[in-house]
């Protein structure tokens, strides 16, 4: 299917939501994967009591009682699910065309989405492309605008691509997601005809920094360069338990049945408002209304994809290709609201055979960069460095 031309979707939502030239293809992909799943000893929920005993039980700091919920098991789960995902290129003749065919591949992370099912069918992009002042906060329309080419999609479990249950969807089996589609995105498969990618570049925020991060380390030669955003290696910092917390985490279902009936109990959400600010952003640099589009448009997460969003492997990564770190100085859940100094620690050492390695703790930002008021300076910064590393 293609998406609505930009003509309708800048009637429908104000000129200055046109954006950039460009020319995108929406897509339903079918994708196979074993991957090795964590079963836990979770009883499932069945209301926001459980869900305050299960904080207060995995908080505990005596092994014994956390394990008495944690202790996963492990199966090899085969499965077919369809994934939604949009490819875009630009629209018009660029300075320099070579880079249309540098792919970057986007995965979102917790609380947003690629788009929605009852979006009136236009690409509402929650995360890469939110419906905002496209200039500041689409990072979409800023990359088209360099010249790159762009596939972005709906992790398992949101937005339109297929509903799993809340106790299932998890890093696992996202990170063999992402591995299928980049193997069929550089096959020359679901971008828009235009054949192979001569690159392609695994961009992540958070929770999918995380994913692109297992990517890579389990498919050494799969890309070329790996931007990860909202995100840090360093466990000194890791704030895993108390963005639990801050969250207010509660039962999607039961807090806003009229969007959210058909998720079962292990998909939770935010408590409120300021729970999102909390975790999200920094203050003085961040609009209200845009957080307030932030909590309108929230997306529930799996409980099994908080329980495994930290175990990504923090050993050295046998990577050749350009390496970027960026989180906003103040990212609560990855730095505990202080980046500086961290990132390339031990971010530096893991990718020690990358060709290139930058960090940046981006001032002023909290963890939800996209949208901030600095959203336009970490896009200008990913890709002026994927240019500097001839990407
Ligand atoms: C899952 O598969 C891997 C190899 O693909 C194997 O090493 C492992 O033992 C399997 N685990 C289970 C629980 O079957
Ligand atoms: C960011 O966007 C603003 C307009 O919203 C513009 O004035 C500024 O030059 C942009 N900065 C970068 C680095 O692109
Ligand atoms: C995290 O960063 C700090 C500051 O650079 C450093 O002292 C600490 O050793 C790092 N922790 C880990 C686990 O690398």
């Amino acid at each position: 299917m293609r998406s609505t031309s930009p003509l309708v979707v800048a009637s429908l939502l104000g000129a200055a939501n046109a954006g950039v030239p460009k020319t995108c293809s929406d897509y339903r992909i079918p994708i196979s994967i074993t991957s090795n799943n964590a079963v836990f000893g979770l009883r499932p929920f069945k209301s926001d009591f459980d869900v305050a005993e299960f904080v207060t039980t995995i908080a505990s700091h005596t092994p014994e009682i956390s394990s008495s919920v944690l202790s996963p098991f492990t199966v090899n789960a085969t499965e077919t699910f369809t994934i939604s995902a949009t490819f875009c290129r630009p629209g018009h003749e660029k300075p320099d065309p070579k880079r249309e065919n540098t792919v970057l591949i986007a995965t979102h992370g917790l609380n947003f989405d690629r788009t929605h099912p009852d979006a009136d069918r236009i690409c509402v992009n929650r995360y890469w492309d939110p419906q905002l002042d496209k200039e500041t906060y689409s990072f979409v329309d800023y990359v088209l605008n360099e010249g790159y080419s762009i596939f972005y999609y709906d992790r398992l479990g949101v937005g339109e691509s297929e509903q799993v249950s809340g106790y299932v969807a998890q890093l696992s089996n996202q990170v063999t997601i992402l591995t299928e589609l980049t193997k069929l995105i550089k096959g020359g498969h679901y971008v828009g005809g235009t054949g192979r990618p001569s690159k392609t570049v695994l961009v992540g925020h958070s929770f999918g920094s995380a994913i692109s991060s297992e990517v890579v380390r389990q498919n050494k030669k799969l890309v070329d360069g790996v931007v990860l955003t909202g995100f840090s290696y360093n466990s000194t910092h890791l704030n895993g338990l108390e963005f639990l917390e801050a969250a207010g985490v509660r039962i999607a279902a039961q807090q806003q049945p009229g969007k959210w009936r058909q998720l079962d109990t292990g998909y939770l959400t935010t408590v409120d408002l300021f729970a999102s600010v909390t975790t999200f952003f920094h203050d003085g640099y961040y609009d209200t209304e845009v957080a307030r589009y932030v909590d309108d448009h929230k997306v529930p997460f799996a409980v099994t994809e908080l329980l495994t969003g930290h175990s990504f492997a923090i050993q050295p990564i046998d990577f050749t290709g350009a390496v970027m770190i960026l989180s906003g100085k103040y990212d609560f859940p990855f730095c505990m609201s202080d980046c500086d100094g961290v990132l390339g620690n031990p971010g530096a050492s893991i990718f020690s055979k990358a060709k290139a390695f930058k960090a940046i703790s981006l001032p002023g930002t909290g963890h939800g960069i996209n949208y901030h008021t600095t959203a336009n300076q970490s896009f200008e910064k990913v890709t002026s460095f994927l240019a500097a590393n001839g990407l």
